[in-house]
Protein backbone atom coordinates (compact mmCIF):
# COMPACT_ATOMS: atom_id res chain seq x y z
CA UNK A 1 0.00 0.00 0.00
CA UNK A 2 0.90 3.53 -0.24
CA UNK A 3 0.62 6.24 2.02
CA UNK A 4 1.02 10.25 1.58
CA UNK A 5 2.55 12.73 3.33
CA UNK A 6 1.99 15.91 1.90
CA UNK A 7 1.62 19.67 3.05
CA UNK A 8 -1.90 21.75 2.91
CA UNK A 9 -1.05 25.10 3.13
CA UNK A 10 1.96 27.15 0.27
CA UNK A 11 4.92 24.66 0.92
CA UNK A 12 7.29 24.59 3.99
CA UNK A 13 5.29 22.97 6.74
CA UNK A 14 7.92 20.95 7.42
CA UNK A 15 7.48 18.31 5.30
CA UNK A 16 10.97 16.33 5.39
CA UNK A 17 11.38 16.00 9.03
CA UNK A 18 7.91 14.67 9.18
CA UNK A 19 8.60 11.89 6.59
CA UNK A 20 12.45 11.56 8.35
CA UNK A 21 10.53 10.65 11.13
CA UNK A 22 8.16 8.20 9.48
CA UNK A 23 10.66 6.62 7.33
CA UNK A 24 11.60 3.97 9.64
CA UNK A 25 7.87 2.48 9.19
CA UNK A 26 7.98 2.40 5.63
CA UNK A 27 10.54 0.29 2.84
CA UNK A 28 9.81 2.66 0.43
CA UNK A 29 9.80 6.85 0.59
CA UNK A 30 8.99 8.33 -2.87
CA UNK A 31 8.95 11.31 -4.46
CA UNK A 32 5.88 12.07 -6.95
CA UNK A 33 5.93 15.60 -8.29
CA UNK A 34 8.29 19.11 -8.13
CA UNK A 35 11.75 19.13 -8.64
CA UNK A 36 14.58 21.12 -6.66
CA UNK A 37 12.30 23.91 -5.89
CA UNK A 38 11.59 22.09 -2.75
CA UNK A 39 13.95 22.61 0.16
CA UNK A 40 13.04 20.08 3.10
CA UNK A 41 15.13 20.39 6.03
CA UNK A 42 15.69 17.26 8.61
CA UNK A 43 18.16 17.24 11.71
CA UNK A 44 20.62 13.97 11.51
CA UNK A 45 22.14 13.82 14.62
CA UNK A 46 21.57 17.29 15.24
CA UNK A 47 23.18 18.18 11.83
CA UNK A 48 20.59 20.35 9.68
CA UNK A 49 20.69 19.08 6.11
CA UNK A 50 18.01 20.43 3.25
CA UNK A 51 17.28 18.25 0.31
CA UNK A 52 16.11 19.35 -3.17
CA UNK A 53 16.23 16.34 -5.12
CA UNK A 54 16.45 13.46 -3.12
CA UNK A 55 13.84 11.79 -0.84
CA UNK A 56 14.06 12.59 2.92
CA UNK A 57 14.37 9.03 3.39
CA UNK A 58 17.58 8.75 2.62
CA UNK A 59 19.40 8.40 5.94
CA UNK A 60 17.68 5.46 6.53
CA UNK A 61 19.63 2.70 5.90
CA UNK A 62 16.62 -0.08 5.38
CA UNK A 63 14.60 2.36 3.33
CA UNK A 64 14.61 2.72 -0.11
CA UNK A 65 13.98 6.04 -1.93
CA UNK A 66 12.68 6.76 -5.58
CA UNK A 67 12.52 9.78 -7.45
CA UNK A 68 9.31 9.16 -9.70
CA UNK A 69 8.05 9.98 -12.96
CA UNK A 70 5.99 12.77 -12.17
CA UNK A 71 9.51 14.69 -10.51
CA UNK A 72 11.58 16.97 -12.80
CA UNK A 73 14.89 15.93 -12.14
CA UNK A 74 18.04 18.91 -12.46
CA UNK A 75 20.83 16.78 -12.29
CA UNK A 76 23.76 19.18 -11.14
CA UNK A 77 21.18 19.97 -7.80
CA UNK A 78 21.39 15.96 -6.98
CA UNK A 79 25.13 16.00 -8.16
CA UNK A 80 25.62 18.67 -5.08
CA UNK A 81 23.15 16.82 -2.86
CA UNK A 82 25.28 13.32 -3.62
CA UNK A 83 28.16 15.01 -2.57
CA UNK A 84 26.65 16.44 0.44
CA UNK A 85 25.09 13.15 1.99
CA UNK A 86 28.46 11.45 0.92
CA UNK A 87 29.87 13.27 3.72
CA UNK A 88 27.68 12.11 6.31
CA UNK A 89 28.10 8.67 5.08
CA UNK A 90 25.55 7.31 2.62
CA UNK A 91 26.13 6.45 -1.03
CA UNK A 92 23.02 7.77 -2.77
CA UNK A 93 23.53 5.75 -5.57
CA UNK A 94 22.94 2.70 -2.80
CA UNK A 95 19.37 2.98 -1.94
CA UNK A 96 18.02 5.55 -4.64
CA UNK A 97 16.46 4.67 -7.88
CA UNK A 98 15.37 6.74 -10.63
CA UNK A 99 12.48 6.39 -12.98
CA UNK A 100 13.54 6.83 -16.81
CA UNK A 101 10.69 8.74 -17.20
CA UNK A 102 11.50 11.68 -14.97
CA UNK A 103 12.16 14.45 -17.18
CA UNK A 104 14.72 16.60 -17.00
CA UNK A 105 16.09 19.96 -15.89
CA UNK A 106 18.67 21.60 -18.55
CA UNK A 107 20.52 24.52 -18.38
CA UNK A 108 18.51 26.52 -21.00
CA UNK A 109 15.20 25.69 -18.47
CA UNK A 110 16.86 27.88 -15.37
CA UNK A 111 17.36 30.40 -18.07
CA UNK A 112 13.80 30.85 -19.37
CA UNK A 113 12.70 30.70 -15.98
CA UNK A 114 14.51 33.62 -15.48
CA UNK A 115 13.62 35.59 -18.19
CA UNK A 116 9.87 34.65 -17.82
CA UNK A 117 9.79 36.19 -14.34
CA UNK A 118 12.35 39.50 -15.72
CA UNK A 119 9.79 39.80 -18.40
CA UNK A 120 7.09 39.93 -15.66
CA UNK A 121 8.39 42.62 -13.93
CA UNK A 122 6.17 43.16 -10.38
CA UNK A 123 3.89 40.20 -11.59
CA UNK A 124 6.13 37.60 -11.44
CA UNK A 125 5.21 34.40 -9.60
CA UNK A 126 8.22 34.75 -7.49
CA UNK A 127 9.39 31.35 -8.68
CA UNK A 128 12.16 29.66 -7.11
CA UNK A 129 14.47 29.77 -10.74
CA UNK A 130 15.17 26.18 -10.50
CA UNK A 131 14.01 25.96 -14.21
CA UNK A 132 10.36 24.19 -12.74
CA UNK A 133 7.90 25.96 -14.92
CA UNK A 134 9.73 25.53 -17.98
CA UNK A 135 11.06 22.04 -17.90
CA UNK A 136 6.90 21.32 -17.19
CA UNK A 137 6.41 23.61 -20.43
CA UNK A 138 8.61 20.88 -21.81
CA UNK A 139 6.76 17.61 -20.97
CA UNK A 140 3.85 18.97 -21.71
CA UNK A 141 4.58 20.37 -25.03
CA UNK A 142 6.32 16.77 -25.46
CA UNK A 143 9.62 17.98 -26.04
CA UNK A 144 11.32 17.58 -23.02
CA UNK A 145 14.36 15.19 -22.04
CA UNK A 146 13.75 12.16 -19.74
CA UNK A 147 16.20 9.88 -17.36
CA UNK A 148 16.42 7.43 -19.85
CA UNK A 149 17.28 9.33 -22.81
CA UNK A 150 20.78 10.09 -21.34
CA UNK A 151 21.54 5.69 -21.61
CA UNK A 152 20.93 7.07 -25.66
CA UNK A 153 23.63 7.54 -27.65
CA UNK A 154 22.28 10.54 -28.91
CA UNK A 155 21.59 12.20 -25.74
CA UNK A 156 23.64 15.19 -27.14
CA UNK A 157 22.42 15.63 -30.38
CA UNK A 158 19.36 15.78 -28.82
CA UNK A 159 20.13 18.00 -26.26
CA UNK A 160 21.74 20.67 -28.79
CA UNK A 161 18.10 20.34 -30.77
CA UNK A 162 16.33 20.83 -27.59
CA UNK A 163 18.84 23.87 -26.61
CA UNK A 164 18.71 25.74 -30.14
CA UNK A 165 14.90 25.77 -29.30
CA UNK A 166 15.12 27.46 -26.00
CA UNK A 167 17.23 29.49 -27.66
CA UNK A 168 15.50 31.13 -29.82
CA UNK A 169 12.56 31.94 -27.09
CA UNK A 170 16.22 33.31 -24.65
CA UNK A 171 16.73 35.68 -27.09
CA UNK A 172 13.03 36.90 -27.77
CA UNK A 173 12.97 37.56 -24.16
CA UNK A 174 16.42 39.56 -24.84
CA UNK A 175 18.19 37.53 -22.47
CA UNK A 176 22.03 37.29 -23.11
CA UNK A 177 23.68 35.81 -20.14
CA UNK A 178 26.27 33.37 -20.63
CA UNK A 179 25.20 30.29 -19.45
CA UNK A 180 28.34 28.04 -20.80
CA UNK A 181 29.06 27.51 -17.19
CA UNK A 182 25.92 25.94 -16.02
CA UNK A 183 26.08 23.72 -19.35
CA UNK A 184 29.11 22.04 -18.14
CA UNK A 185 28.47 21.12 -14.80
CA UNK A 186 25.28 19.88 -16.04
CA UNK A 187 27.49 17.07 -18.75
CA UNK A 188 29.69 16.64 -15.69
CA UNK A 189 26.29 15.62 -13.59
CA UNK A 190 24.64 13.73 -16.27
CA UNK A 191 27.81 11.32 -15.92
CA UNK A 192 27.06 10.93 -12.05
CA UNK A 193 23.77 10.35 -13.08
CA UNK A 194 24.44 7.60 -15.57
CA UNK A 195 25.98 6.16 -12.21
CA UNK A 196 22.46 6.15 -10.63
CA UNK A 197 20.10 2.58 -10.29
CA UNK A 198 17.78 3.81 -13.58
CA UNK A 199 14.54 1.58 -13.42
CA UNK A 200 11.45 1.40 -15.34
CA UNK A 201 9.46 3.63 -12.19
CA UNK A 202 6.00 2.04 -12.73
CA UNK A 203 7.08 -1.58 -13.29
CA UNK A 204 9.58 -1.20 -9.95
CA UNK A 205 6.96 0.51 -7.86
CA UNK A 206 3.98 -1.97 -8.79
CA UNK A 207 6.57 -5.28 -8.69
CA UNK A 208 7.27 -3.31 -4.56
CA UNK A 209 3.53 -3.71 -3.73
CA UNK A 210 3.00 -6.92 -4.99
CA UNK A 211 5.90 -8.29 -2.47
CA UNK A 212 3.53 -6.22 0.06
CA UNK A 213 6.27 -3.07 0.72
CA UNK A 214 4.96 -0.33 2.41
CA UNK A 215 5.58 3.30 0.08
CA UNK A 216 5.16 6.86 1.81
CA UNK A 217 4.72 9.29 -1.44
CA UNK A 218 6.56 12.46 -0.28
CA UNK A 219 5.33 15.71 -1.84
CA UNK A 220 6.98 18.77 -2.15
CA UNK A 221 5.39 22.58 -1.99
CA UNK A 222 1.87 22.63 -0.70
CA UNK A 223 -1.62 21.72 -2.03
CA UNK A 224 -2.14 25.58 -2.38
CA UNK A 225 0.63 26.04 -5.24
CA UNK A 226 -0.81 23.08 -6.88
CA UNK A 227 -1.29 23.71 -10.80
CA UNK A 228 -4.79 23.35 -10.98
CA UNK A 229 -6.53 23.59 -7.59
CA UNK A 230 -3.70 26.31 -6.29
CA UNK A 231 -4.34 30.15 -6.13
CA UNK A 232 -3.46 29.68 -10.21
CA UNK A 233 -1.09 31.70 -11.48
CA UNK A 234 0.45 31.72 -8.21
CA UNK A 235 1.53 28.20 -8.10
CA UNK A 236 4.03 25.91 -9.26
CA UNK A 237 3.41 23.41 -12.10
CA UNK A 238 2.79 20.26 -11.05
CA UNK A 239 -0.24 18.55 -9.56
CA UNK A 240 0.98 18.57 -5.31
CA UNK A 241 -2.24 17.52 -4.28
CA UNK A 242 -3.11 13.53 -3.65
CA UNK A 243 -4.27 12.89 -6.78
CA UNK A 244 -0.17 13.60 -8.56
CA UNK A 245 0.88 10.39 -6.63
CA UNK A 246 -1.01 7.87 -9.23
CA UNK A 247 0.21 10.06 -12.63
CA UNK A 248 3.29 10.78 -10.88
CA UNK A 249 4.64 7.18 -9.57
CA UNK A 250 2.27 4.94 -11.66
CA UNK A 251 -0.18 3.51 -8.84
CA UNK A 252 -3.92 3.18 -9.33
CA UNK A 253 -5.77 4.84 -6.68
CA UNK A 254 -7.00 1.58 -4.69
CA UNK A 255 -3.58 1.42 -3.56
CA UNK A 256 -3.42 4.70 -1.50
CA UNK A 257 -4.01 4.03 1.84
CA UNK A 258 -3.80 6.99 4.39
CA UNK A 259 -3.31 10.96 3.29
CA UNK A 260 -1.57 12.49 5.85
CA UNK A 261 -1.43 16.27 5.71
CA UNK A 262 1.27 18.47 7.15
CA UNK A 263 0.49 21.84 8.37
CA UNK A 264 2.12 24.52 9.93
CA UNK A 265 0.04 25.95 13.69
CA UNK A 266 0.23 28.99 11.97
CA UNK A 267 0.55 29.75 7.93
CA UNK A 268 3.45 30.81 5.70
CA UNK A 269 4.27 31.63 1.72
CA UNK A 270 7.28 32.68 -0.07
CA UNK A 271 7.11 34.31 -3.10
CA UNK A 272 4.26 35.95 -5.02
CA UNK A 273 0.19 35.62 -4.47
CA UNK A 274 -2.76 35.96 -1.99
CA UNK A 275 -2.59 34.64 1.10
CA UNK A 276 -5.75 36.10 3.02
CA UNK A 277 -4.29 35.97 6.69
CA UNK A 278 -0.93 37.11 6.06
CA UNK A 279 -0.07 39.70 8.81
CA UNK A 280 2.16 42.95 7.76
CA UNK A 281 2.53 43.78 11.17
CA UNK A 282 4.18 43.18 14.33
CA UNK A 283 2.94 39.90 14.89
CA UNK A 284 3.81 39.11 11.74
CA UNK A 285 7.50 39.78 12.52
CA UNK A 286 7.54 37.99 15.21
CA UNK A 287 6.20 34.61 13.26
CA UNK A 288 9.09 35.35 10.64
CA UNK A 289 11.61 35.41 13.86
CA UNK A 290 10.73 33.19 16.30
CA UNK A 291 9.88 30.21 13.18
CA UNK A 292 13.03 31.59 11.50
CA UNK A 293 10.90 31.61 8.68
CA UNK A 294 13.27 32.22 5.67
CA UNK A 295 13.31 29.92 2.63
CA UNK A 296 15.48 26.72 2.70
CA UNK A 297 16.08 27.43 -1.37
CA UNK A 298 16.26 30.69 -1.65
CA UNK A 299 16.86 32.18 1.55
CA UNK A 300 14.10 34.60 1.34
CA UNK A 301 12.13 36.11 4.19
CA UNK A 302 8.58 33.91 4.27
CA UNK A 303 5.30 35.95 5.04
CA UNK A 304 3.66 34.77 7.74
CA UNK A 305 0.34 35.05 9.15
CA UNK A 306 -3.03 33.21 10.99
CA UNK A 307 -3.87 29.72 10.38
CA UNK A 308 -6.39 29.40 7.34
CA UNK A 309 -9.17 26.99 8.29
CA UNK A 310 -10.89 28.06 5.15
CA UNK A 311 -7.44 26.85 2.91
CA UNK A 312 -6.69 24.04 4.87
CA UNK A 313 -10.65 22.89 4.85
CA UNK A 314 -10.11 23.00 0.84
CA UNK A 315 -7.09 21.16 1.00
CA UNK A 316 -8.43 18.49 3.11
CA UNK A 317 -11.07 18.03 0.79
CA UNK A 318 -9.43 18.17 -2.31
CA UNK A 319 -6.59 15.55 -0.55
CA UNK A 320 -8.87 13.11 0.71
CA UNK A 321 -6.54 13.78 3.95
CA UNK A 322 -7.08 11.50 6.90
CA UNK A 323 -4.83 12.43 9.10
CA UNK A 324 -3.34 15.94 10.30
CA UNK A 325 0.32 16.38 11.56
CA UNK A 326 0.52 20.08 12.98
CA UNK A 327 4.44 21.44 12.74
CA UNK A 328 5.69 24.41 14.43
CA UNK A 329 3.18 24.57 17.40
CA UNK A 330 6.22 25.74 19.67
CA UNK A 331 6.64 28.95 17.53
CA UNK A 332 3.38 30.04 19.19
CA UNK A 333 4.54 29.38 22.77
CA UNK A 334 5.17 33.38 23.45
CA UNK A 335 1.88 34.40 21.88
CA UNK A 336 -0.93 35.85 24.66
CA UNK A 337 -4.01 35.64 21.62
CA UNK A 338 -4.30 33.27 18.74
CA UNK A 339 -6.31 33.87 15.63
CA UNK A 340 -7.85 30.98 13.24
CA UNK A 341 -9.41 32.54 10.34
CA UNK A 342 -12.64 30.83 9.96
CA UNK A 343 -14.47 32.51 6.68
CA UNK A 344 -14.05 35.11 4.38
CA UNK A 345 -16.01 37.70 4.40
CA UNK A 346 -15.90 39.12 0.71
CA UNK A 347 -17.94 42.43 -0.22
CA UNK A 348 -19.33 41.94 3.35
CA UNK A 349 -21.27 38.55 2.67
CA UNK A 350 -19.30 35.69 4.63
CA UNK A 351 -18.19 32.36 3.20
CA UNK A 352 -16.44 29.05 4.34
CA UNK A 353 -15.21 28.32 0.73
CA UNK A 354 -12.38 29.29 -1.37
CA UNK A 355 -12.69 31.63 -4.28
CA UNK A 356 -11.49 30.33 -7.60
CA UNK A 357 -9.76 33.49 -8.27
CA UNK A 358 -8.32 34.63 -4.96
CA UNK A 359 -5.79 37.87 -6.25
CA UNK A 360 -8.83 39.81 -7.91
CA UNK A 361 -10.95 39.11 -4.95
CA UNK A 362 -10.85 41.83 -2.04
CA UNK A 363 -11.18 39.00 0.99
CA UNK A 364 -11.10 40.17 4.98
CA UNK A 365 -9.97 36.88 7.19
CA UNK A 366 -13.07 36.27 10.12
CA UNK A 367 -11.14 35.50 12.93
CA UNK A 368 -11.55 33.36 15.94
CA UNK A 369 -9.44 33.73 19.05
CA UNK A 370 -8.18 31.82 21.21
CA UNK A 371 -5.96 32.82 24.28
CA UNK A 372 -2.36 31.65 24.44
CA UNK A 373 -0.56 29.21 26.40
CA UNK A 374 2.43 31.16 26.94
CA UNK A 375 3.90 27.83 27.88
CA UNK A 376 7.64 26.43 26.90
CA UNK A 377 6.34 23.36 25.05
CA UNK A 378 9.57 22.27 23.08
CA UNK A 379 10.50 19.33 26.08
CA UNK A 380 7.13 17.85 26.09
CA UNK A 381 6.65 14.41 24.61
CA UNK A 382 3.44 13.34 25.78
CA UNK A 383 -0.01 14.96 24.66
CA UNK A 384 -1.51 14.88 28.11
CA UNK A 385 1.21 16.78 29.49
CA UNK A 386 0.31 19.95 26.52
CA UNK A 387 -0.85 22.92 27.45
CA UNK A 388 -4.77 23.33 28.41
CA UNK A 389 -4.83 26.11 26.00
CA UNK A 390 -3.02 24.29 23.23
CA UNK A 391 -5.51 21.81 23.44
CA UNK A 392 -8.28 23.48 22.88
CA UNK A 393 -6.46 25.20 20.06
CA UNK A 394 -5.96 21.81 18.38
CA UNK A 395 -9.37 20.36 19.43
CA UNK A 396 -10.93 23.41 17.23
CA UNK A 397 -9.11 22.54 14.43
CA UNK A 398 -9.77 19.03 14.87
CA UNK A 399 -13.49 19.46 14.60
CA UNK A 400 -13.36 21.82 11.78
CA UNK A 401 -11.09 20.52 9.58
CA UNK A 402 -12.85 16.79 10.16
CA UNK A 403 -9.83 15.20 10.01
CA UNK A 404 -8.23 14.54 13.52
CA UNK A 405 -4.33 16.09 14.69
CA UNK A 406 -2.52 13.14 15.23
CA UNK A 407 0.76 14.52 15.95
CA UNK A 408 1.96 17.74 16.91
CA UNK A 409 6.04 18.92 16.35
CA UNK A 410 6.97 20.71 18.86
CA UNK A 411 10.48 21.25 17.82
CA UNK A 412 12.77 20.97 14.34
CA UNK A 413 14.94 18.07 16.19
CA UNK A 414 13.88 14.69 14.79
CA UNK A 415 12.73 13.13 18.29
CA UNK A 416 9.96 16.66 18.83
CA UNK A 417 7.49 14.82 17.89
CA UNK A 418 3.99 14.04 19.85
CA UNK A 419 1.11 11.74 19.09
CA UNK A 420 -2.38 13.07 20.17
CA UNK A 421 -4.30 10.98 22.49
CA UNK A 422 -6.28 10.85 18.82
CA UNK A 423 -4.38 8.66 17.40
P1 LIG B 1 9.32 21.45 4.08
O1 LIG B 1 9.69 22.09 2.79
O2 LIG B 1 7.85 21.23 4.21
O3 LIG B 1 10.09 20.19 4.36
O4 LIG B 1 9.70 22.49 5.21
P2 LIG B 1 11.06 23.37 5.30
O5 LIG B 1 12.17 22.48 5.66
O6 LIG B 1 11.20 24.23 4.09
O7 LIG B 1 10.67 24.37 6.45
C1 LIG B 1 10.32 23.93 7.71
C2 LIG B 1 11.27 24.58 8.74
O8 LIG B 1 10.73 24.43 10.01
C3 LIG B 1 12.63 23.91 8.78
O9 LIG B 1 13.59 24.88 9.12
C4 LIG B 1 12.48 22.89 9.91
O10 LIG B 1 13.72 22.57 10.55
C5 LIG B 1 11.59 23.64 10.85
N1 LIG B 1 10.68 22.84 11.65
C6 LIG B 1 10.01 21.71 11.30
N2 LIG B 1 9.18 21.32 12.30
C7 LIG B 1 9.34 22.25 13.28
C8 LIG B 1 8.73 22.42 14.55
O11 LIG B 1 7.86 21.67 14.98
N3 LIG B 1 9.13 23.52 15.29
C9 LIG B 1 10.07 24.38 14.84
N4 LIG B 1 10.39 25.41 15.61
N5 LIG B 1 10.66 24.24 13.65
C10 LIG B 1 10.28 23.19 12.87
P1 LIG C 1 8.75 22.81 -0.40
O1 LIG C 1 8.72 21.43 -0.97
C1 LIG C 1 7.47 26.96 -0.60
C2 LIG C 1 6.79 28.63 -4.59
C3 LIG C 1 7.73 29.68 -5.09
C4 LIG C 1 6.81 30.47 -6.01
C5 LIG C 1 5.94 29.39 -6.62
C6 LIG C 1 6.41 28.90 -7.99
O2 LIG C 1 10.04 23.14 0.27
O3 LIG C 1 7.56 23.05 0.46
P2 LIG C 1 8.46 27.43 -8.83
O4 LIG C 1 9.93 27.55 -8.57
O5 LIG C 1 7.86 26.15 -8.39
O6 LIG C 1 8.10 27.76 -10.24
O7 LIG C 1 7.81 28.61 -7.95
O8 LIG C 1 5.98 28.29 -5.72
N1 LIG C 1 7.45 27.37 -4.16
C7 LIG C 1 7.56 26.99 -2.88
N2 LIG C 1 7.23 27.63 -1.75
N3 LIG C 1 8.00 25.73 -0.55
C8 LIG C 1 8.31 25.06 -1.68
O9 LIG C 1 8.71 23.77 -1.69
C9 LIG C 1 8.14 25.71 -2.92
N4 LIG C 1 8.38 25.38 -4.21
C10 LIG C 1 7.93 26.39 -4.96
O10 LIG C 1 8.21 30.47 -4.03
O11 LIG C 1 5.97 31.30 -5.25
MG1 LIG D 1 10.66 23.81 2.09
Amino acid sequence: MVDVLLGLQWGDEGKGKIVDYFAPKYDIIARFQGGPNAGHTLYVNGVKVVLHQIPSGIFHEHTQNIIGSGVVLDAVTLSKEFDKVAQMGIDARKNLCISERTHLILPTHRALDKASELSKGVEKIGSTLKGIGPAYMDKTGRNGLRVGDILDKNFTTQYIRLRMKHQRLLDSFGFQEDISAWEEEFFDAIELLRQFKIVNGEYHINEQLRQGKKILAEGAQGSMLDVDFGTFPFVTSSNTISAGVCTGLGVAPQKIREVIGVTKAYCTRVGSGPFPTELHDETGEKLRVVGNEFGATTGRPRRCGWIDLVALHYACMINGVTQVVMTKADVLDEFPELKACEAYSIHGKQQATVPYQMMKTAIEPVYRSFSGWQTDITGVQEYAALPDGMKAYIDHINGFLGAPVTYISNGPGRDQIIPSSKD
